[in-house]
């Protein structure tokens, strides 16, 4: 039996509830055809589109990408640009078919550095599928996990100064709440590509308890039996949340 079909027929309650994916590899998977790096960043977007789409008929709650991060201003004028232009038309092209598959766009991330009319396309994007039922869709775009904690207690000080919340008072919860992921479950399964081993500042405060998932594939070769791979191998795993082994699986005896 594929790992697909072995999955769909699993009870839900063993998939991961929250699934980020690091999407690297893009301009290696380029190189190595002899082709420009942009070459690499169109095709990793029919990879996206795949994973979109399984995530959604395996019925995983939320699925947040790494699109773009805080660092990656760092790279040539050029490629930014582009990688910006891609942005725009991808989302021009897509959004109809993310709202008609009842999925809800977000987009994370420190978006007032973006043109003011790539901002506009965001929220009209946000807007039109803001009351889907479906798959929750973040796309993390100039997102980096250390300002997102930072934006977080910003606010959190704001409120502390007008006297709302007292600082004796303030739980792990109070942080969470004002994260870009707020409301959402914390990350279950990290996905990273390319076989780089790292984090890259995504999600720090939400993949505490994170599974992590490293494949050498590059992202554009990443694909529906690559995702679902990766599934299945995080269902295997005995997740311990700093219980001991033993304590987990007497749980486990005790719900069946
Ligand atoms: C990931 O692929 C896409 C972005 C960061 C936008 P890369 O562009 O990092 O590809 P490599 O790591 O150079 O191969
Ligand atoms: C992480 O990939 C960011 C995205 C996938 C958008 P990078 O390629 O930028 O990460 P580093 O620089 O290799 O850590
Ligand atoms: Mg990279």
């Amino acid at each position: 039996m594929s790992s697909q079909s072995s999955i769909l027929e699993m009870d839900p309650i063993l998939l991961p509830r929250h699934i980020a994916v690091i999407m690297d590899g893009n301009g290696r998977w380029a190189k190595a055809r002899g082709k420009a790096r942009m070459f690499g960043h169109k095709a990793g977007v029919d990879a996206v589109r795949k994973t979109v789409s399984t995530a959604n008929r395996l019925g995983i709650q939320v699925l947040t990408l790494f699109a773009f991060s805080s660092d990656n201003w760092k790279r040539p004028k050029e490629e930014v640009s582009l990688l910006m232009e891609l942005f725009v038309t991808v989302l021009g092209r897509e959004i109809k078919r993310l709202h008609k598959n009842c999925i809800k766009l977000n987009v994370i991330g420190d978006i007032s550095k973006f043109s003011q009319s790539l901002q506009d396309k965001i929220s009209s994007a946000e807007a039109l599928t803001a009351n889907n039922a479906g798959l929750v869709l973040n796309i993390a775009a100039n997102y980096g996990g250390q300002w997102d904690i930072l934006q977080a207690v910003k606010i959190l000080a704001d409120q502390i100064k007008r006297g709302e919340i007292s600082v004796g008072e303030l739980t792990e919860a109070d942080i969470t709440a004002r994260l870009a992921t707020a409301h959402l479950p914390d990350v279950d399964l990290m996905i990273r590509t390319s076989g780089e081993c790292r984090i890259s500042n995504f999600m720090l405060w939400q993949s505490a308890y994170a599974e992590l998932y490293f494949t050498e594939q590059f992202w554009p070769d990443f694909d529906e039996i690559s995702f679902t791979n990766a599934i299945a191998w995080y269902i295997n795993r005995e997740r311990r949340f700093g219980y001991t082994g033993e304590q987990i699986r007497a749980m486990l005896i005790i719900e069946k």
